[in-house]
């Protein structure tokens, strides 16, 4: 079976609590529950994640390829503005990788509209809150099938 690896960015363990306004009620258990029902019909193997830390995204990114993960979908919270070490990870990694936010980063403050993450993943999905997992999660396991 493919495998993908979801990784959640710092402070998103907070959802459903944080800036409901931005972000909405829904909580990283309910997006979570919906990746693993969607993954489950689709028949691919998924491992998610969720870390406030630069250096375990980056460890975890790098293992990849040896974990037989095929595709990661990473919402990389407020590392997308700020992390050369993530993006030299996903860069270096060797496995597809789709960016997702629930926001919509160019709509918000300037210093969101740079993704360091954009151009060295496949694609990005970004600003239909939950439904940017599921449209990145469709996006990760056409990737990984090939
Ligand atoms: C986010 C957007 C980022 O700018 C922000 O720092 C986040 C969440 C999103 O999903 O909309 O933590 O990645």
């Amino acid at each position: 079976m493919p495998k993908i690896l979801v990784i959640h960015g710092p402070n998103l363990n907070l959802l459903g609590a944080r800036e409901v306004d931005i972000y909405g009620k829904v909580t990283i258990d309910q997006i979570n529950n919906e990746l693993k029902s969607v993954a489950e019909k689709r028949k691919v193997d998924i491992e998610i994640m969720q870390s406030n830390h630069e250096g375990e995204i980056v460890d975890v990114i790098g293992k990849a390829k040896k974990n037989k993960v095929n595709a990661v979908l990473i919402n990389p919270a407020a590392y997308t503005h700020t992390s050369v070490a993530i993006r030299d990870a996903v860069s270096a990694c060797g496995v597809p990788t789709v960016e997702v936010h629930l926001s919509n980063i160019y709509a918000r403050e300037e210093f969101r509209h740079t993704s360091l993450i954009a151009p060295v993943a496949k694609g990005q999905v970004a600003g239909f809150g939950k439904t940017s997992y599921l449209l990145g999660l469709e996006a990760a396991i056409e990737l990984a099938s090939k």
